[in-house]
C-alpha cells in the first residue's frame, strides 16, 4: 500500500517508515519539523535502502495537505502529527487542541476529496484516565484525561468514530500506545527529546550519557511492588511493527477498531533503572523525589485483542528496550544535531 505518514519523521513515525518498507510498502512522510528533522528520514533512508518522499508541510494547512494528495496515489494515512508534551498542554491548551485536532480535520477533509478511506490513528492510554482496575482493556470506559493532551486524543477518536459511521467505506483504526521506549537496533534512529526529557527513558539515557546529573524517581510511595510507578514499555520496533498489521488490517476492515498496543507486562521505574544498569553496565543515579502531579500508580494494558485480530503481539524485551535505547544515545549523545 502506499501510507502518507503525517508526522513520520517524528519518534514512532521514523520507526515505523522502516517496517513498513521492509514488509514491502511505499511511504510519503509529512511533517513540519517542529519536534523533529528532515535527518531522521535520510537516516531511514540510510537504514532500509529506499527513498521516501519528504514533504515539509504543517498538515493543519488545507493547501499544504491538498498538494500531498494531488501529487501521490495514497492509499491509507496514519497520523502521528500530534504535539504530546503533557506539562505543555496544561500551559498552552490552545496551541494544543489547534495543532492536535486541526491536523485531524484537514486529513479528513482531503481523505474525502481523493476517496481515500483507510485511517490510523496514535491514540495513548492516557485517554483510560485514572483506571479502576488494570490491565486495561479497549472495552473500559474512557474519559476524564488528566490533561489538555489526553483530552485532544479522546476527542480525535470521537472525530474520527463520527466520521467512520457517516462513511460506511471508511475504516479507522485507534491505536492506544502504552509507553514506547528502545531504538532501532541500527543505533541510526531513536528519540530526540527537545530540552529536558519529561519522559522516564530519555531522562535515563541521558544521565547516562553524562548530559544530566542524575534521575529524579517521581515517589516510592505507591501501591506496587516496591513503590514506584508502573508503566507497560513496549519497544519502539514492536509498536512500528503494530502499525503494519493495522494497515493491512484496516484494508480489509471498514468501521472503527480499536487496539492497546502494550506488551501486558508492568515494570517499576525502579525496575527499569536496574534493568539500564545490569545490560549496559553504567550506574544510574538517583534519588527519590515527590510524586509528580498527575500521574497514576500503575497502567498496563490487556494486549490480547491485537494479538487475536491483528496477529500482533510484542516480542522484545526489557532487556532489549534498555539496551537499544542506551545503543541510540550513546552514539549520537546530543540526538540528531
Ligand atoms: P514526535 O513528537 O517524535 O512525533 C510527532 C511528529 O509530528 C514530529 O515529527 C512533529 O514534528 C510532527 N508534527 C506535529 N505537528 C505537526 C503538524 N501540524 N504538521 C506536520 N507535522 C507535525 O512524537 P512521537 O513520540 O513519535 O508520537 C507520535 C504520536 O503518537 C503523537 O501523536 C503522540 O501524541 C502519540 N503518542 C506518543 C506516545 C509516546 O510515548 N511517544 C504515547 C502515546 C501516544
Ligand atoms: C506520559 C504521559 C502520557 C503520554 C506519555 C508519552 C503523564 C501523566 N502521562 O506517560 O499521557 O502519552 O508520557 O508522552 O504525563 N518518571 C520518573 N522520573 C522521571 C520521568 C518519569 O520517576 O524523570 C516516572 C513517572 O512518574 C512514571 C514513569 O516514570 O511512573 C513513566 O513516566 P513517563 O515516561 O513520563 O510516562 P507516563 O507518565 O506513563
Amino acid at each position: 500500500m502506499n501510507v502518507l505518514l503525517a508526522g513520520g519523521a517524528g519518534y514512532i513515525g521514523s520507526h515505523t517508515c522502516v517496517e513498513l518498507l521492509n514488509a514491502g510498502h511505499d511511504v510519503i512522510v509529512a511533517d513540519n519539523f517542529s519536534n523533529s528533522c528532515p535527518e531522521a528520514i535520510k537516516r531511514v533512508e540510510e537504514i532500509t535502502g529506499k527513498k521516501v518522499p519528504l514533504y515539509e508541510a504543517d498538515v493543519c494547512k488545507k493547501d499544504a495537505v491538498d498538494k500531498i494528495f494531488a501529487e501521490n496515489k495514497i492509499d491509507a494515512v496514519i497520523h502521528f502529527a500530534g504535539l504530546k508534551a503533557v506539562g505543555e498542554s496544561c500551559e498552552k491548551p490552545v496551541m494544543y487542541y489547534r495543532n492536535n485536532i486541526d491536523s485531524t480535520l484537514t486529513l479528513l477533509e482531503a481523505m474525502k476529496k481523493y476517496g481515500v478511506n483507510n485511517f490510523i490513528f496514535s491514540s495513548s492510554a492516557t485517554v483510560y484516565g485514572t483506571p479502576k482496575t488494570v490491565p486495561l482493556v479497549e472495552t473500559m470506559p474512557t474519559g476524564s484525561p488528566t490533561n489538555p493532551y489526553g483530552w485532544t486524543k479522546l476527542m480525535m477518536e470521537q472525530i474520527l468514530t463520527d466520521t467512520a459511521k457517516a462513511n460506511p467505506e471508511m475504516s479507522v483504526v485507534l491505536l492506544r500506545y502504552f509507553n514506547p521506549i528502545g531504538a532501532h537496533e541500527s543505533g541510526r534512529i531513536g528519540e530526540d527529546p527537545n530540552g529536558i526529557p519529561n519522559n522516564l527513558m530519555p531522562y535515563i539515557t541521558q544521565v547516562a550519557a553524562g548530559r544530566l546529573p542524575q534521575l529524579g524517581v517521581f515517589g516510592d510511595d505507591y501501591p506496587t511492588h516496591d513503590g514506584t510507578g508502573v508503566r507497560d514499555y513496549i519497544h519502539v520496533v514492536d509498536l512500528a511493527k503494530g502499525h503494519v498489521k493495522a494497515i493491512e488490517y484496516s484494508a480489509n476492515h471498514k468501521g472503527t477498531e480499536v487496539f492497546n498496543l502494550g506488551t501486558g507486562t508492568g515494570y517499576s521505574v525502579l525496575d527499569i533503572v536496574k534493568a539500564f544498569i545490569k545490560v549496559n553496565k553504567i550506574d544510574i543515579p538517583y534519588v527519590i523525589k515527590p510524586r509528580r502531579a498527575g500521574d497514576i500508580a500503575e497502567c498496563y494494558a490487556d494486549a490480547s485483542k491485537a494479538e487475536k485480530i491483528l496477529g500482533w503481539k510484542a516480542e522484545k524485551s526489557l532487556e532489549d528496550m534498555c539496551y537499544d535505547s542506551w545503543n541510540w544515545q550513546s552514539h549520537n549523545v546530543n540526538g540528531y544535531k
